[in-house]
């Protein structure tokens, strides 16, 4: 038992994962996760308004192994190995404490890492495991996984207090999930289902924002497999960044997560397990950085793809590589063609740049360009020109510089000053009569 805490690779996220799949596949709607410090630890509460078990069914859970992963499981299970509930909760703690009620009463069992006489697991029943809740059960039936003795779950190295060591966890294994389940948490899977973590509920982040009027989904392929098995692929190519609001950008992972985050995106039922990898079918370079490929693979195909223990891991099957390399060829142009556009238009601006960058006599000054054609208009047609190049001048003699340099300092991600959208210019050039050549980018009159 002490070796099946060093199954797969858990962190706390794919620990929870581990759990949520079982409580899907206990067809429960809700999942509450709690962390309650206590003393030097933290107790850990998984809770669900799934089926509940009965004292056998959790007895027989609570058995390391207790399937074979080589049996066939219904088309919707979540589960492969047996050992998911043990296997990651122990990766975090080292007392496991399972509470299962339904109809039939309440059942708790235990594995205590530390206690383990001759394979003897404790058994509680009735009221003995019903004290191990919090509160009264608020659905009929459900399950409830607590985790104690939490040796693993933060670092206790770090000079932090427990809450500030936590809550940098918690934050990290909120976003994970979001991903990880949202299909799940949007509604879009059969089996819809609310993630409750510290009471807040889980909002799915959509690694293609397919609600995104900028995205471009593409057309998917059914890739049939031997037995009437098939996998679907589907590729998206989402909206360039600076198309998008900052909180879109945050739940995306910021610029850096945007080109880390390329790749296939493999889900097993529905439930991601992979992403942010080309299977080194292509090179990670900078023009497939807006293009991710949604795989959805059922779980009959688990042995070709290798799917770990921790459901944190897959290998694409070598029969399926040139397949793959044929999609992702023919849809990379396209993403290439947002890139190129979006160079084109700022190119434009380069060429008539609004600011001039002005170093003279060991200063440095930005001033706004009197030749930009928008500005050249306002300076001819509206009104008194010297008014307007007072008002030009008063807006450069005040650039708030410092407050820039401050938020460029602590929030880089968070400073917006760009065109969002190119065509907002190029629909400003055509309302103020003006046309930019295309080729030199300069004005070329009406
Ligand atoms: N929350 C739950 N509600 C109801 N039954 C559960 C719950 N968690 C686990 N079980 C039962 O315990 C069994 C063992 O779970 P476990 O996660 O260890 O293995 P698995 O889900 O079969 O496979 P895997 O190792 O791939 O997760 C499950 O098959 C299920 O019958
Ligand atoms: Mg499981």
């Amino acid at each position: 038992m002490t070796t099946a805490r060093s199954f797969g690779n858990y962190d706390l996220a794919a620990a929870l994962a581990d759990l949520i799949d079982n409580s899907i596949q206990a067809n429960a709607r809700n999942v509450w996760v709690e962390f309650d410090p206590a003393d030097d630890d933290v107790i850990v509460r998984i809770c669900d308004d799934g089926r509940g078990m009965t004292l056998e069914v959790l007895i027989d859970a609570m058995r390391p192994a207790s399937r074979s992963p080589e049996e066939k499981r219904d088309a919707l299970d979540l589960g492969r190995f047996g050992w998911g509930l043990k296997s990651a909760s122990l990766s975090q703690a080292r007392v496991l404490t399972v509470v299962s009620w339904n109809d039939a009463g309440i059942n708790a069992a235990r594995w205590d890492i530390d206690n383990i006489d001759n394979w003897s697991m404790d058994i509680f029943q009735e009221e003995d495991a019903l004290d191990f809740l919090e509160s009264k059960p608020l659905a009929s039936s459900g399950t409830e996984v607590i985790w104690a003795h939490c040796d693993r779950l933060y670092d206790k190295s770090i000079n932090a207090t427990i809450d500030e060591r936590l809550n940098e966890k918690i934050s990290h294994a909120r976003k994970q999930l979001s991903l990880i389940f949202h299909r799940y948490l949007s509604g879009e899977s059969d089996r819809p289902l609310s993630i409750y973590i510290q009471s807040i509920s889980l909002s799915p982040v959509d690694p293609f924002m397919t609600a995104h009027p900028a995205t471009q989904s593409l057309d998917g392929e059914l890739i049939q497999i031997r037995g009437g098995e098939h996998i679907q692929v589907k590729p998206y190519v989402i909206p360039h960044f600076s198309k998008l609001t900052v909180s879109e950008r945050l739940a995306l992972g910021g610029e850096e997560g945007l080109v880390r985050n390329q790749g296939f995106y493999v889900y097993r039922n529905k439930r991601l397990i992979i992403y942010g990898t080309w299977f080194r079918l292509v090179p990670h370079s900078e023009l497939s950085q807006l293009t991710r490929v949604r795989i959805d693979l059922p779980n009959s195909l688990d042995a070709e793809w290798k799917i770990t223990l921790d459901k944190s891991d897959a290998q694409l099957p070598p029969t399926l590589r040139k397949r793959l390399r044929a999609v992702v060829q023919k849809f990379s142009k396209r993403s290439v063609g947002v890139h190129r556009r979006k160079g084109v238009d700022l190119n434009t601006i380069d060429k008539s740049p609004v600011w001039r960058r002005n170093a003279h006599n060991n200063r440095i000054r930005y001033l706004i360009n009197r030749d930009h054609p928008i500005i050249r208009e306002i300076l001819t047609e509206a009104g008194d020109p010297f008014v307007v190049n007072e008002a030009i001048r008063l807006l450069e003699a005040y650039v708030p510089i410092d407050v820039i340099q401050n938020d460029l300092e602590t929030s880089p991600d968070k400073v917006v000053q760009a065109i969002t959208d190119p065509s907002e210019f190029d629909s400003l050039i055509v309302g103020s009569h003006l046309h930019l050549d295309e080729e030199h980018g300069r004005s070329t009159g009406f």
